[in-house]
């Protein structure tokens, strides 16, 4: 086994700039808002954090549409703001990764504006035109509807993968590709650690622009995509993106000296993820999100399936990572139904398990969905959504889709203490999104004071898996052997430098759950951390002969030589 890359065993913590930390009064979070919280993330342990999009942009999908890919939003502050956020980040031993999106800019963009102008101007080929008296062919978008829209300045559709208002770039174009380069350079010469690559798989399509074949679903999801009766197969993971994922991880490794990494967001399943990845060999995206988990239940049958196929596609040195929530679906505990023990475990398990752990701000309270009606929504989706059909339609597909249709619900401000604003904005100012009435009892401040929270029990395994290599790198191993329950899960970590192994233990179910170790060790056994308090308490000492009892949704993680 060579040596493991940083970016393999670090912890990430997604920021949604717009809903973190508002520094200036504007109702608005900025970069100033996120240096001074960098205190509080680094105490917590979080050591990369990656930022969604604070590019200049006409915020119509809040930055995902890119009007200008070198400068920062005016809301968020300047360049000055960001190399002070990169001097900061640095400071404190941590990491920064940027949001790109390579796949599509906003219309607002110089570039689409040139491009639409004319057919004969220089930048027309830089997005993808046809043209004709009805759509070129059957593609839908990622948000429902056809992806071609119809520009009645030069009389030609332009494709969309997502919304209308983020037109597609043509990467078969060489200038497209050059300048987009030029841009993940002109980052990393700013100092940035890596990226967070946009609907990654959607970058090429088929070139041949045949139609999208027949799919029997109705509903698409992100592993399997296919819905609305129509599969993705054209417009989605076409080969061509694989190569560019090779291409783009030699130009990394090369500009970074192997330093960055990227982190693709791609919908599909495994054997996609895997050749996103490099299919012999890991010279693809360093690594790929599993939104697989965000699927699974909660069982420990459902979990340890993750496992195994994460093992299975992901074996060292590929790198799995472990996803739960982020800024377009519904907050985990919501999905938890506001179980709090669920919670730790959930996150028990995200630690512990071998892989990269993606937290997105506010999970680590347990803050739960807003309650934004879809009268009422902000997001760029809900109202594509609402061009089609009544808002109670909206709302219902909104369910189905977990929360992706009306997205504010998961953007809520960030809740650093009880007052009326949370503490994200001065109080008086109106916030972009209502504060989570459950602010009073769930904020930063009063988890802090608690010591049963669910903030102190991510901290404590955040802690334990940085002081101790075995749950950063080392390999896994099931443990079915010492399991009396088919609700308990059970697996080791171990490096082959160090004498002790690490056991995890999970249990998925409202009782006592009684384990027997000897099958795996008589020898020395302790506690190194557990959600649950009182056994916290016990952490370090050993254990009386060899048994020891789970209590419901309790996670702990023991080590014995
Ligand atoms: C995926 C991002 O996570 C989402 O927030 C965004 O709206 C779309 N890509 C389009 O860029």
């Amino acid at each position: 086994m060579g040596t493991i890359p940083w970016w393999q065993k670090t912890v990430v913590y997604q920021i949604y700039p717009r809903s973190f930390m508002d520094s200036n009064g504007d109702g608005i979070g900025d970069i100033q808002g996120i240096i001074s919280k960098l205190d509080y993330l680094q105490d917590m342990g979080f050591e990369t954090i990656w930022i969604s999009p604070f590019f200049t942009s006409p915020q119509e999908d809040f930055g995902y549409d890119i009007a200008e890919y070198r400068s920062i939003a005016s809301e968020y502050g300047n360049m000055d703001d960001f190399r002070e956020l990169v001097r900061e980040v640095h400071k404190r031993d941590m990491h920064l990764i940027l949001d790109m999106v390579l796949n599509h800019t906003s219309k607002e963009h110089s570039w689409f504006k040139e491009s639409r102008s004319s057919k004969n101007n220089p930048k027309r080929d830089w997005y993808i035109w046809k043209p004709g008296k009805k759509p070129p062919n059957n593609w839908k978008s990622m948000v429902f509807g056809r992806g071609w829209h119809f520009d009645s300045l030069t009389d030609e559709w332009y494709w969309a993968a997502f919304l209308p208002c983020q037109p597609d770039l043509n990467w078969r174009n060489s200038e497209v590709y050059n300048e987009m380069l030029s841009i993940l350079k002109y980052w990393l010469n700013e100092g940035v650690d890596g990226f967070r690559l946009d609907i990654f798989g959607a970058i090429y399509e088929d070139p041949n622009f045949q139609n999208n074949p027949f799919s029997p679903h109705l509903f698409p999801n992100d592993v399997r995509g296919n819905g609305v009766f129509q599969s993705t197969e054209m417009t989605r993971n076409h080969p061509d993106n694989f190569q560019l994922a090779k291409k783009l991880r030699t130009f990394i490794d090369e500009q970074s000296q192997h330093h960055a990494w990227m982190v693709g967001e791609i919908f599909g399943g495994y054997a996609a993820l895997r050749e996103f990845c490099g299919r012999e060999i890991p010279d693809g995206l360093h690594l790929a999100f599993m939104f697989q988990t965000v699927h699974a239940p909660f069982t420990a049958a459902a979990y340890r399936k993750l496992i195994i196929e994460a093992e299975q596609w992901f074996p060292e040195p590929y790198c799995p990572t472990w996803v739960f929530g982020n800024h377009d679906m519904n907050r985990r505990i919501t999905r938890l139904r506001g179980d709090r023990d669920k919670a730790k475990l959930d996150f028990a398990y995200q630690m512990t398990v071998r892989g990269v752990p993606f937290i997105y701000n506010g999970e680590e309270l347990g803050m739960t969905n807003g309650e934004i009606p879809t009268a009422q929504a902000q997001d760029g989706v809900t109202k594509h959504f609402k061009k089609y059909f009544p808002d109670w339609v909206v709302s219902l597909v909104n369910k189905q889709f977990n929360g992706a249709v009306n997205r504010d619900n998961c953007r809520t401000p960030m809740q650093w203490n009880p007052d009326e604003n949370a503490g994200f904005c001065r109080t008086g100012i109106n916030p972009w999104l209502p504060v989570n009435r459950s602010v009073q009892k769930n904020n930063v401040i009063t988890e802090q004071e608690e010591k049963d929270s669910l903030l102190h029990c991510v901290k404590r395994f955040i802690k334990a898996r940085r002081e101790n290599e075995a749950l950063k790198s080392g390999s896994l191993k099931l443990q079915p052997n010492i399991i009396s329950s088919s609700q308990v899960l059970a697996y080791s970590r171990e490096t082959e430098s160090e004498e002790d192994v690490f056991l995890v233990l999970l249990n998925f179910s409202n009782k006592q759950q009684r384990i027997d170790l000897s099958p795996i060790t008589t020898g020395r056994i302790s506690v190194v951390v557990s959600t649950v308090l009182q056994k916290q308490k016990a952490a370090g000492f050993k254990l009386n002969r060899n048994k020891i009892s789970l209590l419901p949704w309790e996670g702990c993680v023991l080590q014995y030589s």
